[in-house]
C-alpha cells in the first residue's frame, strides 16, 4: 500500500451549525472507519484542524471531496505527504469549545497553550511539525479521556 498524509486547516461555515458540526463528525466516523482512514478531526474557535492518512488515492479523493463541501471555506494544506507507515493509530475526533454540540472529547486549553502559537488558536500558522504535534496530543488526551468515560 503506497500511503500519504494530508493535514489541512479551514473554517467551519455556519449555515446550520449545530446539525452540521455532529454531521461532518459522524460521516467522517463512519467513512473513515470503513476505508481504513486514520487521523484526527479537531474543532476549535470555529475552525477545523485536521490529519488524514491512508492509501494515497483513497487520500487524494478525500481531499478532493472536502475542497468541495461548502460546509467550510478558507481550505489551507498544511502537509501533504506519501509516508512509510501511519503515524496516527484510529480516526479520533476531539474539541476545543463545541460544547454540547459534539459528541467527542474536550481538549485542555494547556494542550492548546502548549502545542500552538499563544492563548488565541488559529490553524492558520502552524507549521506540519507543530500541528502533527498538537494533534498527536489531541489523540493521546481523546483516547485517556475516552477510557475515562468508560
Ligand atoms: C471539516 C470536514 C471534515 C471532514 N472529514 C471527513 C473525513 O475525514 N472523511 C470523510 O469521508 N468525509 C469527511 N468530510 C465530509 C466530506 O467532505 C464529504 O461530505 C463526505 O466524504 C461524503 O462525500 P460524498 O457525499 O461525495 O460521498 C468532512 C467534511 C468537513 C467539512
Amino acid at each position: 500500500m503506497r500511503m500519504s498524509r494530508l493535514v489541512y486547516c479551514s473554517t467551519h461555515r455556519e449555515l446550520a451549525p449545530f446539525h452540521d458540526l455532529q454531521d461532518i463528525v459522524t460521516t467522517a466516523q463512519n467513512n473513515n472507519a470503513a476505508n481504513e482512514v486514520t487521523g484526527v478531526l479537531f474543532y476549535g474557535h470555529g475552525t477545523f484542524l485536521q490529519a488524514i492518512e491512508a492509501d494515497l488515492v483513497d487520500v487524494a479523493k478525500l481531499h478532493d471531496r472536502l475542497t468541495r463541501d461548502p460546509r467550510h471555506y478558507r481550505l489551507q494544506v498544511i502537509e501533504s505527504e506519501p509516508i512509510a507507515s501511519r503515524t496516527y493509530d484510529r480516526f479520533t475526533v476531539a474539541h476545543l469549545d463545541g460544547g454540547t454540540l459534539l459528541d467527542a472529547p474536550v481538549v485542555d486549553q494547556t494542550i492548546v497553550a502548549r502545542h500552538t502559537l499563544g492563548d488565541r488558536y488559529t490553524p492558520y500558522r502552524l507549521t506540519a511539525a507543530k500541528a502533527n504535534g498538537f494533534l498527536h496530543a489531541v489523540e493521546r488526551h481523546a483516547q485517556r479521556s475516552l477510557v475515562e468515560v468508560n
